[in-house]
Parts: C-alpha cells; sequence; structure tokens
C-alpha cells in the first residue's frame, strides 16, 4: 500500500515530500514538523460500515489480529505499511466510551451530555500504544532493532511493551523523579534499558533527538511523536468515538495537552474525515494544560498567537523559551505525565486549533486532583494528567464558553493505577515516597478525600464502623 503515502514538511513555504520508508525526525530541508500524507482516491468508500463490521465480528474474519485491534480496524485511514504482515500490534486501542451520567451534572453538563473516553483500556494503560503500534510498523519497515523515547513514563511503558514483544531493544530516558512508579515499573518489567538523567522531560527530549542524529552509528529510531506515524495510530481514538456515537460527531473534543502530540493526531484525523466527506461536522477542540507547564496556554491563549495557515509567529515562541531560559522557569506540575515546556507538536497543535475552532485553558494542579477524585468517583477513574480534561470542561462551562446542552466528550489518557501515590496521597495524607524518610504524615484536604478509617480487629467495633449497633449482634448456635 506504499504507493499510497508519502512525508510531507508541514511548512507551507517547503512542502518537501519523502518517500514512507526514509526516517526522518523533522523536515531535512528546513527543521519543520513532518505529516503522512496519503492518495486517498484509492481507497474504498463507504467505509464506516466496514469499520464496525470488523468490530462487531471481533476479529474472526481473515485479518482477525488486524479487526480486534482498536487502531488496525480502520486500516485505511493510515494505510503507509507495504503488507499486513509488517504490522505490530499488540491488541491495542479496545478501548471505551463510557457515558458519565452522573457526573455530568456535577460539572454543569444534562445527565447524557458528558462521555470520557477511557485510554487506560490499553494493554499498557496509556493512550501512548495507539501510536506506538503505528510507529513501531514504520521502524519494523525500515528494519530499524533499537528504539528510543523521553518519556514522562506512558511513552516509555508503551516502548518498552512493543520493543519487548516485536524482538528489539527499547531505550528510554527519563528525568531523575519526574515519574510516576506504576510507569517506571513497566518500563522496567519490559527490560528496556532505562537511562535517568539528572533534568526533566524537555532535557531528556533534547538528548535522544541528539541520539539519533548525531550518533547515527548506534541505528536508533526516534518513537516520540515527533515522529509523524506515531500521530497516525493516535487518529484512531477519534474514529473510535465517532463509532461508538453513530458517526456523529460531538460539539467538543477535551484533551489535556502536553507534548501536545495527541491533539496534533485530533486535527489531523478530523482533517482527513472531511477531506473523505466522511464527516460533515467538525467538533471543537479544547486542549487542557497544567498551570505549572502551560507554553501552548501562554501562546495561544494570552499572546494570541495562530496558525496562520502555516505561517506563525516562530518569534513569539523563542521570545517565550528565552523569558524561561532566563527566568530559571521549569515545567512543573502533579500531573508529571504533562510536565513538559518546551512541545515539540506546537506547530501542528496550532494548526489542530484552527481547524477545530479550538480553545486553550489552563487548571492548577488543586483543580486537577479534585477532578481526578471526580473521575474516580463517578467514572472508570484516571491518572492526574487526564482530569485536566474534565477540569477544562468544567472551566469552559463555567465560562460560558461550552453550554449545559453540549455534547462533550473528554479523553481520559492513562490508567488510575498509572499513579497510585497521588491518589494515595489524596486520600490519605500520606506521601508514599516520604515513607522511608519518616517525612510527618499530613492530614488530607481534598474535598473527596476518602481515606481508609482504622477499626480494631474485633466484629462490634466493625460494625459500629459502618453504622450499625452492635449490641444487635447475632450470636450463631455452634
Ligand atoms: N496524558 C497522559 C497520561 C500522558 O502520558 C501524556 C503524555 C499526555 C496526557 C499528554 O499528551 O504529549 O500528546 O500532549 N505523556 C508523554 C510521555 C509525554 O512521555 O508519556 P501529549
Amino acid at each position: 500500500m506504499s504507493d499510497h503515502a508519502y512525508q510531507q514538511c508541514i511548512n507551507p513555504d517547503c512542502q518537501a515530500t519523502f518517500a514512507i520508508d526514509e526516517v526522518h525526525i523533522q523536515c531535512p530541508t528546513c527543521d519543520a514538523l513532518l505529516d503522512i500524507k496519503y492518495d486517498w482516491n484509492r481507497l474504498p468508500r463507504p467505509m464506516w460500515e466496514i469499520f464496525e463490521h470488523r468490530w462487531m465480528t471481533k476479529g474472526e474474519q481473515n485479518h482477525g489480529r488486524l479487526d480486534f485491534s482498536g487502531v488496525w480496524r480502520f486500516r485505511e485511514l493510515l494505510p503507509f505499511y507495504k503488507n499486513h504482515d509488517q504490522i505490530v500490534s499488540i491488541g491495542e486501542g479496545r478501548t471505551n466510551l463510557q457515558d458519565a451520567r452522573r457526573l455530568a451534572p456535577v460539572i454543569g453538563l444534562k445527565p447524557g451530555n458528558l462521555h470520557l473516553q477511557y485510554e487506560g483500556l490499553n494493554p499498557t494503560g496509556s493512550f501512548k500504544d495507539n501510536g506506538m503500534t503505528a510507529a513501531f510498523t514504520h521502524a519494523k519497515m525500515v528494519g530499524a532493532d533499537k528504539v528510543a523515547c523521553a518519556s514522562t513514563g506512558n511513552t516509555s511503558a508503551s516502548l518498552a511493551m512493543f520493543a519487548d514483544m516485536s524482538g528489539m531493544t527499547g531505550i528510554v530516558f527519563i528525568g531523575s523523579g519526574k515519574i510516576a512508579y506504576g510507569k517506571l515499573s513497566q518500563a522496567l518489567d519490559y527490560g528496556a534499558r532505562t537511562l535517568q538523567i539528572s533534568g526533566d522531560f524537555d532535557a531528556c527530549l533534547k538528548r535522544v533527538r541528539e541520539l539519533t542524529t548525531q550518533a547515527p552509528q548506534l541505528g536508533v529510531y526516534l518513537m516520540n511523536s515527533v515522529n509523524p506515524f506515531r500521530l497516525e495510530g493516535q487518529k484512531s481514538i477519534m474514529y473510535r468515538i465517532l463509532e461508538a456515537r453513530n458517526w456523529v460527531a460531538p460539539d467538543w473534543i477535551i484533551v489535556p495537552g502536553g507534548n501536545l502530540g495527541n491533539c496534533s493526531a485530533f486535527g489531523k484525523a478530523f482533517m482527513e474525515l472531511k477531506e473523505l466527506q466522511l464527516i460533515d461536522r467538525i467538533p471543537r477542540l479544547a486542549v487542557i494544560q497544567a498551570k505549572g507547564a502551560n507554553p501552548l496556554y501562554t501562546l495561544y491563549t494570552e499572546r494570541g498567537i495562530r496558525w496562520n495557515a502555516g505561517h506563525w509567529d516562530k518569534d513569539a515562541k523563542d521570545t517565550l523559551y528565552n523569558e524561561y531560559d532566563r527566568d530559571n522557569t521549569k515545567a512543573k506540575t502533579i500531573a508529571s505525565a504533562i510536565e513538559i515546556g518546551r512541545p515539540v507538536n506546537l506547530p501542528k497543535a496550532l494548526r489542530a486549533l484552527d481547524f477545530m475552532n479550538g480553545v486553550v485553558r489552563q487548571v492548577d494542579d488543586e483543580t486537577i486532583l479534585e477532578h481526578k477524585a471526580l473521575v474516580g468517583r463517578y467514572g472508570f477513574g484516571c491518572e492526574p494528567a487526564s482530569a485536566a480534561s474534565v477540569a477544562g470542561a468544567r472551566l469552559l462551562l463555567e465560562e460560558g464558553i461550552i453550554s449545559p446542552d453540549d455534547d462533550v466528550v473528554c479523553i481520559l489518557t492513562g490508567h488510575q493505577l498509572k499513579d497510585p501515590d497521588a491518589t494515595v496521597k489524596y486520600h490519605t495524607g500520606i506521601d508514599v515516597k516520604s515513607i522511608q524518610t519518616e517525612a510527618p504524615r499530613t492530614e488530607p484536604t481534598g474535598k473527596l478525600a476518602n481515606p481508609p478509617i482504622p477499626v480494631a480487629n474485633d466484629l462490634a467495633e466493625i460494625i459500629t464502623a459502618l453504622g450499625g449497633d452492635p449490641a444487635q449482634i447475632q450470636v450463631l448456635q455452634q
């Protein structure tokens, strides 16, 4: 199928094209990001019925392994591979659109108008598996045997599992003390070579990019979302939402923003669906950042930077990053997954916001944790970064940008068990990481804090703790 596909620079003044089996991190001519492009004319249609049939038959057809995948059953929408055998799949993307009926009114929406796309159901517990399956497929196409990424945790977990499954060497760069233990444990368990460097995610990404460009003798293939094949896989999150809604777009898609790969992929998905005339209406996009890691918010919302048909203001970005350097500002948030100060996909995110009439908001850590607790109480649960989407929905409702009648889909990007420390700390006040150092315990302050209740190992005490009357204990006949 590769004669349908090629790579193209997104800079409108360049638009250089490259063969699909070349490996580039960015445009070799002008350094801009690359897109994967297709000659759609040869695609069969109508396609929605085909996709749905694959889902209904649960992978019992000719291409069972591919039909089972929530990414590859939409394979006509990412046809960059040459033959089906090249596809590296571990059963990713079988995720749910949950009707969060009880949570909807709590944040100001009508019941039935809030859905949570639960990407925590992926094999490694985050949306990253959607992108990794596509990037590993390309890595296999080009004969790579070593793959690497910088990560705040989930990318490394996903890379590590895919590398292990496909017999490649996985290398992950993580910042010291910057990664939730659930995620670190995955990378270690799957046997990835894990390099912990002093520095944050931005420093790790800089180094791993240097490794792939300045040490070509190592033959390391880059797996971060600057790799355009990653984004091809992440488009499928939008296809699954549409499929679950009978191919009717919601009013809003709300997603947390870190390195901005996901929102970029969503924009590309809708640009292509429009081009293919598979969809009439484009949902609006809201990207939510943590207040302590908010470069997109600063540039887009505060400083008014727009895609501007590809001629966006790069000087404004440089000015902001120079300010960070001057003031020694580092990204800092409890939502460690999105603790990123220099997102590589910024231009594509601006393009997505332009196409989807988007907005960008920021939420502080306390708000993120309160909304994580709400998702735990009324949804499938999620890690802190994911809850930024629900917190953002509420903020936009309060601002009147979203109306209570709107149909809203929030993306829950990662599983609750990814960062149990944050959850335990919220509900109990115990800082798990500091237990060994005997740091003093603080009382939990969260509104939904639900600490365990200490009870004596005694039936009467247990009944009392549960609101019952111990005097009514029935004595059983022996
Ligand atoms: N939510 C979770 C749970 C994440 O792990 C990430 C990114 C994001 C949201 C942000 O997505 O980068 O596409 O804007 N995690 C990366 C990692 C950076 O290394 O795991 P984005």
